[in-house]
């Protein structure tokens, strides 16, 4: 018996992975987790497979499903949305795990930021513009920031910013951030991305809170940076002519 945790995707049911599929599709009982989980990520479940909901439970509980599969032998998928190594809950359920001596895989997923630089057609590292990409939240009431990881500090590097979990403090971010990268900087809002009722905002910090309004809540990522609406950027070398990589020699002559 083993638990298989797997990233969902962000939505959109055609963005979970083949493997992802092909596991759920084997495993008589499926644990998933709350409404981002679409129905026809669960219609990959085989007949009869035990599915539940985990949002109303406690780890106590969400445990004792995974202990009551293993002591039956039933194969569970363990479905979170995105991937997990963010948010997902998944470290804590898998030192119960390790200390119960129950197996388990994990199947990565792809991630809501990545959707959300998809939905906007951006590149979030561009050439002399960001290299970097933080992925990042606002405190939440379960969950302070550790000293240390501060928006002002992310934001002085000049990286690509990734918010989540912080639709509702929009109007402050924007706000803390403004004078560091400046009013204009460019800045997005993704919400539901990949899913059928997607809503893409586009701005700056000096506008993004007004141009958003009170629409959106909970699932929206929060793009801040210079590499969002860039034009003029250089080239990256990876495809330039006189640039020597392995597999494609730079032309004799034609530079080193
Ligand atoms: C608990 S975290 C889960 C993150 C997830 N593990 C991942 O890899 O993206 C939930 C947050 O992810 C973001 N999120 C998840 N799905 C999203 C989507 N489809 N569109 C935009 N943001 C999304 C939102 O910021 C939301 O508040």
């Amino acid at each position: 018996m083993t638990v298989h945790f797997i990233g969902a995707g962000p939505g959109a049911p055609d963005l979970l992975t083949l493997r992802a599929r092909d596991l759920i599709a084997t495993c008589p009982v499926c644990l998933y987790a709350g409404s981002l989980i679409p129905e026809a990520v669960l219609a990959h479940c085989p007949a009869g497979a035990r599915i539940v909901n985990t949002a109303p439970l406690d780890l106590d509980q969400i445990i004792a499903e995974i202990a009551s599969a293993h002591a039956q032998g039933l194969d569970v998928a363990r479905l979170h949305s995105g991937d997990l190594s963010v948010w997902s809950a998944m470290g804590e359920q898998l030192r119960r795990l390790r200390a119960l001596g129950v197996p388990y895989t994990v199947t990565p997923g792809v991630p809501a930021f990545a959707a959300a630089a998809a939905a906007l057609g951006a590149e979030l590292t561009l050439p002399g513009l960001a290299q970097s990409v933080v992925l990042t939240r606002t405190p939440g009431r379960a969950s302070p920031m550790p000293a240390g990881e501060s928006l002002a500090a992310f934001a002085a590097t000049g990286a690509t910013l990734a918010l989540h979990l912080s639709i509702h403090r929009l109007s402050e971010i924007a706000a803390e951030l403004a004078p560091i990268l400046g009013a204009d900087c460019p800045a997005a809002v993704v919400w539901r991305a990949s899913w059928p009722d997607q809503r893409v905002v586009t701005g700056t910090l000096g506008d993004i809170a007004d141009r958003v309004g009170e629409g959106m809540e909970r699932t929206a990522t929060i793009l801040i940076g210079r590499a969002l609406a860039a034009e003029g950027f250089a080239d990256s070398r990876l495809y330039a002519a006189d640039y020597d990589r392995r597999f494609r020699p730079a032309r004799a002559g034609e530079g080193g």
